[in-house]
């Protein structure tokens, strides 16, 4: 970086770090004072020029129109006269410095002096010979420059007037105008900073709001009030913040009923366990046990028995209860886990919960199965669409009041897709108490848990539509084979 890189990085950055009302004000001030000053400059200029041409004409007229006046009083000598015209002109045309009529040898016949002659003013060069009219040159004398002209009495003789000009009385109007242009400058400066203040306040005021308001989201609390009514780029601005506000607070709400949902999950999922362990613990009590004892007590008696017949007739019924008793203990096995899905896989699990769900219902379900589903996969994801095959076939069988639904799976080179369809008396998805059901709630969350899609269309009098699609190796999973 050269050093002039560094000058505007560093003069960018100080023009930066000042405050708005500043800025505003700098560049109403910086306007207004440059404008006026490029404007009194020019003025001063043009009038300047103005006036030297002005001046210039009058000392050339006022000295022809006196070469005339002049001669019949040279021609009587009357110095006293010529003195009176002179003086008289001078009086009369405030302008005029000074008249002088001198001969060819430098005298000076009469002049508008109040004391001496001043003899500097014979000094300087002579005038150029041969003209007809007056001829006016730029004088450097000690009172400043005067517009000297010089014109021939008699034409061809030796009798010459000088009129030279000044033009006090212009310069001190051009002088006094510049003074009220000044003013002028000073009382429009004034206004502007009175108006850039107003305008910085305009300005800066929803800036600040929207700063404060910036800050009262970072700690949390989206419930900020920006009144701001204006149709401008800063209007449009907080109302965009507004709705950024509103959003923000629509989405923290989401998530705070998402996080309570999620917490009510959980706590129905355990005490659905702890209930399943209540209820396997009665089975296992009442059921079991009862029978385990009941064949305690067929043992002890043949044990006693001493007939052949007597210990057939026992040895028979031991088996039957035995054989019950297998039946309920594999039953209690389905409900909880088939072994099943660990041992053969998905397929085979979900077809023997549809028939177990055929024997018991008068539904008629199909099943269609595309792509190589006898490939086993994840174990989460298997568990995940065997769960939500079992929760759909539970709500069809409380809720649907269907003849007819159908089930299919189908294998993709990354994803699993899945639909449960029924042809029930359907419902509105959209006014279910997520917080009463979990059933639903619980499908959705397993899904996206694995990274999938989940999506269920149901209409009263239309049945039941659910499905999914999940990927068929999820980043997450704490299921082992
Ligand atoms: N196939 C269906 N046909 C008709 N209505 C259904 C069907 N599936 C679900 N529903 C309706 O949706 C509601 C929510 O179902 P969900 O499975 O989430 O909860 P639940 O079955 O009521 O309770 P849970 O599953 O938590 O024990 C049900 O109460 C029922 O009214
Ligand atoms: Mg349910």
């Amino acid at each position: 970086m050269t050093e002039a890189d560094n000058f505007i990085a560093s003069t960018k950055k100080l023009l930066l770090s000042v405050p708005l009302r500043v800025k505003i004000l700098g560049l109403a001030l910086g306007l207004i004072l440059t404008l006026s000053f490029i404007t009194i400059f020019l003025v001063r200029q043009e009038l300047n020029q103005n006036i030297d041409h002005a001046l210039r004409e009058e000392a050339g007229l006022v000295a022809g129109e006196l070469s005339y006046q002049a001669r019949d009083l040279l021609l009587i000598n009357d110095v006293f006269a010529l003195n009176s015209l002179l003086r008289n002109m001078r009086k009369n045309r405030p302008d005029i410095r000074y008249i002088f009529v001198h001969n060819s040898r430098q005298q000076v016949l009469a002049h508008t002096f109040d004391n001496l002659f001043p003899m500097e003013l014979m000094d300087q060069e002579p005038f150029p010979g041969g003209h007809q009219g007056p001829v006016t040159r730029r004088l450097k004398t000690s009172e400043g420059m005067i517009w000297d002209s010089h014109a021939e009495v008699f034409s061809g003789g030796d009798i010459f007037i000088r009129v030279g000009v000044k033009g006090d009385n212009l310069r001190r109007q051009l002088s006094s105008l510049t003074g009220t242009l000044v003013k002028m400058t000073g009382l429009v400066a004034g206004v502007g900073t009175v108006l850039s203040l107003f305008l910085s306040g305009l300005i800066a005021k929803p800036v600040t709001q929207l700063l404060s308001a910036t800050r009262e989201i970072r700690r949390g609390n989206y419930n900020v009030a920006l009144p701001w009514e204006a149709d401008d780029e800063i209007g449009k601005l907080i109302e965009g913040f507004g709705d950024m506000a509103r959003s923000l607070q629509h989405a923290e709400t989401d998530r705070e009923d998402k996080e309570r949902l999620q917490r009510e999950f959980l706590q129905r999922v355990m005490a659905g366990q702890e209930g399943e362990r209540k209820r396997i613990a009665r089975e296992l009590h009442d059921q079991t046990g009862q029978a385990l004892a009941s064949c305690m007590v067929e043992l002890k008696l043949l044990e006693q028995a001493t007939e052949g017949k007597a210990l057939r007739q026992g040895i028979d019924r031991l088996k039957k209860s035995i054989t019950s008793e297998l039946e309920a203990l594999h039953t209690l096995a389905m409900d909880l886990r088939p072994s099943v899905l660990d041992d053969l896989g998905l397929i085979p699990a979900i077809q023997m919960s549809v028939d177990r769900f055929r024997q018991r219902y008068a539904t008629e379900i199909r099943l269609r199965f595309l792509g190589d589903m006898e490939e086993r996969t994840d174990p989460c994801v298997e568990t995940c669409i065997y769960r939500i095959i079992q929760e759909s076939l539970t709500n069809m069988a409380k809720y649907a009041q269907a003849s007819e639904a159908s089930i299919f799976l189908e294998r993709k080179t990354e994803t699993i897709r899945g639909g449960i369809e029924d042809n029930g008396i359907g419902f509105d998805h959209e006014t279910i108490d997520a917080a009463k059901s979990m059933g639903i709630y619980g499908m959705r969350e397993r899904i996206q848990l694995l990274g999938g899609k989940f999506a269920i269309n149901s209409e009263h009098g239309l049945g039941t539509m659910i499905s999914f699609e999940i990927p068929v190796a999820p980043r997450v999973c704490h299921e082992k084979n």
